[in-house]
């Protein structure tokens, strides 16, 4: 029977020189969820998704997604499976419109390669196939109207969504969000929590994400997951964790 669960980790270590990251880390993320890690500063959040991404190789512990063992497979073959990671500040190419930056994340074109992305002969190569999908990402996003600005000309928070726009058309299945709401107005940051909680819904997308700005993210979040020193402390509904005297704890202790 397949599990509920995408993505789950068995008993992660992640050391960096004396210092225990990660300390013996298990989670499981149910399908088609949005589940934030939360957690105070340095309690290993990041480089718990950096371990599932692939960017970390973990000491100790197992990556299951979908059932598979992925531990220390490269970023490329875990990008390839349908994870795919965002980053605080949008990895985009500054100087290609919104559509281009879209239609370069489909998998099989020539801008998969990084460094063909950007060359014009390899652009006029484009499927209409990939600008039509890429224009129904921006009707969904809400972006169309900016379809061919420039990424350099977006706002912090429209460059969030154009490089969630990547994931789509990337075909993720999962994506692992590192804040996506720091930095972005709160009118616009509910608006992308909105998105993605409608992406879980229409597209069976699951999103684990990494957030500080509870005020906005708890009331879309299916679970919560809260870490301290490197370890899961607390889990659970978003109301249950958050007033959770352990998780209140270690906030208070930094
Ligand atoms: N590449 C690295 N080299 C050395 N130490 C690291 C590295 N990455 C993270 N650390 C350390 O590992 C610990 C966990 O860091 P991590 O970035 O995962 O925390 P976090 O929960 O994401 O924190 P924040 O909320 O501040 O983003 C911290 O003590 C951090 O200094
Ligand atoms: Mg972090």
């Amino acid at each position: 029977m397949q599990s509920n669960h995408i993505i789950e980790t068995r008993g992660i270590v992640k050391t960096f020189g004396g210092l225990r990251a990660l300390d013996g880390v298990d989670i499981k993320v149910q399908r088609g969820s949005l589940t934030l890690l939360i957690g105070p500063n340095g309690s290993g959040k990041t480089t718990l998704i950096n371990v599932i991404g692939g960017v970390y190789k973990p000491d100790a512990g197992q990556v299951i997604y979908e059932g598979e063992d992925i531990t220390g497979l490269p970023p490329h073959e875990i990008y390839h499976r349908g994870i795919v990671r965002t980053f605080q500040i949008p990895r985009l190419f500054r100087n290609l419109i919104v559509t281009e930056n879209l239609a370069t994340a489909k998998r099989g074109n020539p801008g998969e390669n990084v460094y063909l992305a950007p060359l014009k002969s390899r652009w006029i190569d484009f499927e209409t196939k990939t600008i039509r999908e890429s224009m129904i990402t921006e009707l969904k996003l809400k972006i169309l109207h900016m379809w061919n600005r420039k990424s350099s000309e977006l706002s912090g928070g429209q460059m969030k969504l154009v490089e969630i726009g990547r994931s789509l058309m990337a075909g993720a299945r999962l994506v692992l969000m590192d804040e996506p709401a720091a930095g972005v107005n709160p009118t616009l940051a509910h608006q992308i929590f909105a998105m993605l909680k409608e992406m879980t819904r229409g597209l069976g997308i699951t999103f684990l994400i990494v957030e500080h700005r509870l005020e906005i993210a708890a009331e879309y979040a299916d679970y919560v997951i809260a870490m301290a020193r490197g370890k899961v402390i607390s889990e659970g509904k978003p109301n249950e964790v958050m007033t959770d005297p352990v998780v209140v704890k270690s906030y208070l202790e930094g």
